[in-house]
């Protein structure tokens, strides 16, 4: 429907910003609701992640007008499983570069809490290439 027609237009930036915003909406719901738990206000907690899946339903109906329009989102082919598995892929790696870079600012900075943090975080991005890896191997 939005074949091609997206592409270089003012509403197609706006839209992957919306995208982006969404999915941080989401993630946001998300903490909150975690938070809510934590106290013990289950039926908040509850409200929350309902919110949270509302902003993922956003995201995603975003997500497929850029789909369906062939749009590159931030360099990134859209497209069946196996193309979204490599893609994937290699958002994970760029994820683990910028681990790598935010351990060595946070360890010239003092911030040796954020560095170990982050190392963490990273061997879970590691993690995640070799599971995606894998579930290629499963289609190819
Ligand atoms: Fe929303
Ligand atoms: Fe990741």
């Amino acid at each position: 429907m939005f074949k091609k027609k997206l592409h270089g237009t003012k509403t197609c930036q706006l839209l992957k910003a919306a995208f982006a915003a969404e999915c941080f909406a989401e993630h946001r719901f998300k903490i909150f609701a975690r938070i809510a738990q934590d106290e013990g206000l289950y039926a908040i907690e509850a409200a929350l992640n309902e919110l949270a899946y509302s902003q993922q339903m956003h995201a995603e109906s975003h997500f497929k007008m850029l789909q369906e329009s062939e749009e590159v989102y931030f360099g990134f082919e859209i497209g069946n499983t196996i193309d979204n598995l490599k893609t994937a892929l290699v958002a994970e790696g760029l994820e683990v570069n910028e681990c790598s870079e935010l351990i060595k600012t946070a360890r010239d900075e003092g911030l040796e809490v954020v560095a170990e943090r982050i190392e963490e975080i990273s061997i879970d991005e590691m993690a995640h290439i070799h599971r995606l890896d894998s579930l290629i191997n499963q289609i190819i």
